[in-house]
């Protein structure tokens, strides 16, 4: 199964991605996660990616595309995947579509977290994340069993260079004008599903399995 995560940065698409990733045992692909994990190396993407990100800008389609089709294209992806963080305009959409259909195969699911935009930023302040596995807590309200480290892998956790009030802020107009016209573009398709992403962690997991095991 093919599924996308929609949703404003820190509505808990990582979050979500991580435990649909888990239970359904498909690989979890985060356009974010691969570029923070290239600035850790300081490769050359990572030294691109990071001048847009750090102004809360998103990354070019070009750079961004191709990275995705990459990553897609691995073995671990032959039985599907859950998209976390792409696409977010809408020509990376068109390009994944037309990719697949090339191969005879379409996106299954698109699943919008909902969250509104006042409960986005006290989130993104607390936010600590694994660069190693891409897991993400929250200091109040998904705490790691030991401060600092995280439960799945042992590596230090880290807050975002791009978790700063002002910067998130800027994020959250570019995701309104950029990513969200592609709720519209899935509706139109006929995959769209909307999650409350306010509830606790576990509700929002309930009613996305509720979503899956559906289709
Ligand atoms: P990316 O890493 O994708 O960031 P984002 O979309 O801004 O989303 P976040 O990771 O911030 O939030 P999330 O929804 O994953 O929330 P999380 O689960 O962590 O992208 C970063 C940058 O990379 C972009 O700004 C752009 O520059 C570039 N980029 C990436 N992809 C790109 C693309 N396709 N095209 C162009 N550029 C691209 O949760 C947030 C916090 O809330 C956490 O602390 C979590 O523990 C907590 N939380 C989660 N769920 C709950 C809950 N139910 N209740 C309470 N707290 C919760
Ligand atoms: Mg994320
Ligand atoms: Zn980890």
């Amino acid at each position: 199964m093919k599924i996308i995560m929609l949703g404003a940065p820190g509505a808990g698409k990582g979050t979500q991605a991580k435990m649909i990733a888990d239970k359904y045992s498909l690989p979890h692909v985060s356009t974010g996660d691969i570029f923070r994990a290239n600035l850790k190396e300081g490769t050359e993407l990572g030294k691109k990616a990071k001048e847009y990100m750090d102004k809360g800008a998103l990354v070019p389609d070009e750079l961004t595309v191709e990275i995705l089709l990459d990553r897609v294209a691995k073995d671990d992806c032959k039985n599907g995947y859950v998209l976390d963080g792409f696409p977010r305009t809408i020509p990376q959409a068109e390009v994944l579509d037309s990719e697949l259909k090339k191969l005879g195969d379409a996106v299954d699911l698109a699943i919008d977290v909902e969250v509104p935009d006042e409960n986005i930023v006290r989130r993104m302040s607390g936010r600590r994340a694994c660069l190693k596995c891409g897991a993400t807590y929250h200091v109040e309200y998904i705490p790691p069993k030991k401060e600092g480290i995280c439960d799945d892998c042992g590596e230090p956790l880290v807050q975002r260079d791009d978790d700063k009030e002002e910067t998130v802020k800027k994020r959250l107009s570019v995701y309104h004008e950029q990513t969200q016209p592609l709720i519209d573009y899935y509706t139109k398709k006929g995959i769209l599903k909307t999650v409350d992403g306010t509830k606790d962690m576990k509700d929002v997991f309930a009613d996305i399995t509720a979503v899956i095991d559906a289709v």
